[in-house]
């Protein structure tokens, strides 16, 4: 029997990756502040949410998730949000009409502000401080002002959320997110590249698509799915005084919502089973998901699968597979076909950033953009062994013209990294590379689709 869950119940268990805040009466005010606060989600959204992913764990439709590795104070801008907005617009238009498949859009912003680190502190020129933690916990530069955690740092992040939130929002549902629109999203510096064109040509067979359609009488009026898109926020639940404090009971149901946002995650690093963050993710209510990394044995994920789904409904929970381009042939089989003989409803979905991250010999933390593209393509690949269904991608990305990531069309090198190199922790695919992402996806997922339906045709269904 699972013991009693509150939302504060994971305040008993080990907890990792958090920051030691010097000051715990400044955390318990500012935890008081933020827990009156009004909820950035509600609840309904989040089983609507759900209810999609449910689609996608039954191979009837892929998600996309996507967005910044740390969103940062600094970077704080209405262009930054709309920019990486058009990107996964544009992404998520490249696999709904490439590869005729419904695409459930889940943002990594308004609230993807935490971070783990390999270290808790940092040492340079013989002074040791505090890691960074990301712009919710303490500051980037490397002085202990700027590193000592600060609660007040809640604060900013929750209201920087709420904005991000209301112009996503708006975006969705005001008119920007109109099919008719879709050769605008296109961003000026990608328009140009091989990319760019290739989505030109896309969109210009959407646009004689809507075309045919409005001369049946389908139109943006008629049909509210041309005008208007579902768009989802998450992030990792890391911070668990911030989850904590966001966490609030659905008047409908009675069931607790972490109200921070639609999705959270459980990162690589946390999921311990007896630790704080599956403790407290296992009684909130949301869809959530949970990174599966190099290092998680069959037995394990079956374990964590009935702490965190015990209940089995499908939606409710998505793995992120993070293995690297090198290990995913290797290690996914074995957890996939686990699953697959418990007859777990998951959505399985590839995150090929974190297992393939390198340092450049140029000092910057890099990844190469066709060590990606190959996870993405071993991940579809042990699906379509195992007969499973390949549900989605997780990724780091931003609408922002930045050189983090090695290689893509417009072929960044070692040398070229430090041009435009903005990224508060990892580096983040740029537009570009984005799209060239997305086309490989739809390929995969255009060839996945295609042989399920024949075998389907074959077994008489
Ligand atoms: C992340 O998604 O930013 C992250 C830290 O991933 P992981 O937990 O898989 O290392
Ligand atoms: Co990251």
């Amino acid at each position: 029997m699972a013991q009693p869950w509150s939302p504060d119940s994971w305040r008993q268990q080990p907890v990792r990756q958090v920051p030691d805040y010097p000051d715990a009466e400044a955390l318990a005010e500012a935890e008081q502040q933020l827990a009156i606060f009004p909820p950035l989600v509600f609840a309904g959204e989040a089983r609507d949410l759900m209810k999609s992913l449910g689609r996608v764990a039954e191979g009837k439709a892929f998600l996309l998730q996507g967005g910044d590795c740390a969103e940062s104070f600094a970077e704080f801008r209405a262009n930054n949000i709309r920019d990486t907005f058009k990107v996964l617009l544009q992404m998520a238009v490249v696999l709904t009409f490439g590869a005729a498949c419904p695409v459930v859009k889940v943002g990594r912003l308004a609230g993807q502000f935490a971070k783990p680190r390999s270290a808790p502190t940092e040492t340079q020129g013989g002074q040791t401080l505090p890691s960074y933690r990301g712009d919710i916990v303490n500051g980037i530069e490397f002085t202990p002002e700027a590193r000592r955690p600060d609660p007040q740092r809640l604060i900013r992040a929750y209201n920087q959320s709420a904005a991000t939130l209301n112009l996503i929002r708006a975006f969705a549902q005001g008119g920007f997110a109109d099919l008719h629109k879709v050769h605008r999203w296109n961003l000026d510096f990608v328009s140009g590249s091989p990319q760019g064109e290739r989505y030109r040509e896309l969109a210009d067979r959407l646009d004689e698509a809507l075309a045919f359609m409005e001369a049946c009488g389908l139109t943006g009026e008629s049909s509210p799915q041309i005008r208007e898109t579902s768009f989802y926020t998450s992030h990792e639940a890391l911070l668990l005084w911030y989850e904590e404090a966001l966490t609030r009971r659905d008047s409908l149901t009675g069931d607790w919502y972490d109200c921070s946002a639609h999705m959270l995650w459980i990162g690589d690093r946390t999921r311990q089973l007896d630790g704080a963050h599956v403790e407290f993710m296992r009684g909130v209510k949301n869809p959530i998901g949970m990174k599966v990394g190099p290092s998680t044995t069959p037995d394990e994920l079956i374990r964590l699968i009935d702490a965190l789904n015990p209940d089995e409904i499908p939606g409710r929970l998505t793995l992120i597979s993070r293995m690297g381009a090198d290990e995913v042939e290797k290690r996914l089989p074995a957890l996939v076909r686990a699953v697959k003989r418990e007859g777990r409803a998951v959505v399985w979905a590839c995150d090929p950033m974190h297992g393939n991250t390198v340092t450049s010999p140029t000092g910057f933390k890099t990844r190469a953009v066709n060590r990606i593209l190959a996870e993405v393509r071993g991940f579809f690949g042990v699906h379509a062994a195992e007969g499973t269904h390949a549900g989605g991608v997780h990724f780091e990305m931003t609408g922002q013209d930045v050189t983090e990531c090695i290689g893509g069309a417009q072929a960044i090198t070692d040398e070229t990294l430090k041009d435009r190199y903005h990224t508060h922790c990892d580096p983040r695919l740029n537009a570009s590379q984005a799209l060239e992402l997305a086309f490989t996806i739809a390929g995969e997922l255009k060839r996945a689709r295609g042989a399920e339906r024949r075998l389907a045709v074959a077994a008489g269904e």
